[in-house]
């Protein structure tokens, strides 16, 4: 097992060529509730409830590194989680993604 594989904050996703170009994934690590994008050969993982209401980001759709809300189409930039446009202004968190050996875990420490 890899040094990676070894720190416990660290969540295993999937094999890096596994993960799509713009199609969010729900990523249920524990309790929490995440969307792993991939744009552009690089892979970011952000909260995956929108901060308008409820409604599970992984459900919408994404366009280059933007990840629209299904429910009122909140648009966010997957990369730092910001609010590109909707009804609301409250950012994601985000989250690091290691990659190592061609596979993709996301640091929940
Ligand atoms: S619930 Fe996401 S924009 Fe309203």
């Amino acid at each position: 097992m890899s040094e990676v594989a070894n720190k416990n904050q660290l969540f295993y996703v999937d094999e890096l060529a596994a993960i799509e170009e713009e199609e969010p994934r729900e990523v249920l690590a524990g309790t929490m509730t995440l969307v792993v994008g991939k744009w552009n050969g690089e892979v970011y993982a952000v909260d995956g409830i929108c901060t308008h209401a409820y409604a599970e980001l992984a459900e919408g759709d994404m366009d280059e590194h933007c990840l629209y809300c299904p429910l009122h189409l909140a648009a966010f930039d997957i990369r730092d989680g910001s609010v590109i446009d909707g009804p609301t202004d409250q950012p994601l968190s985000t989250y690091e993604v290691v990659v190592e050996d061609g596979q993709v875990w996301i640091n929940l420490g």
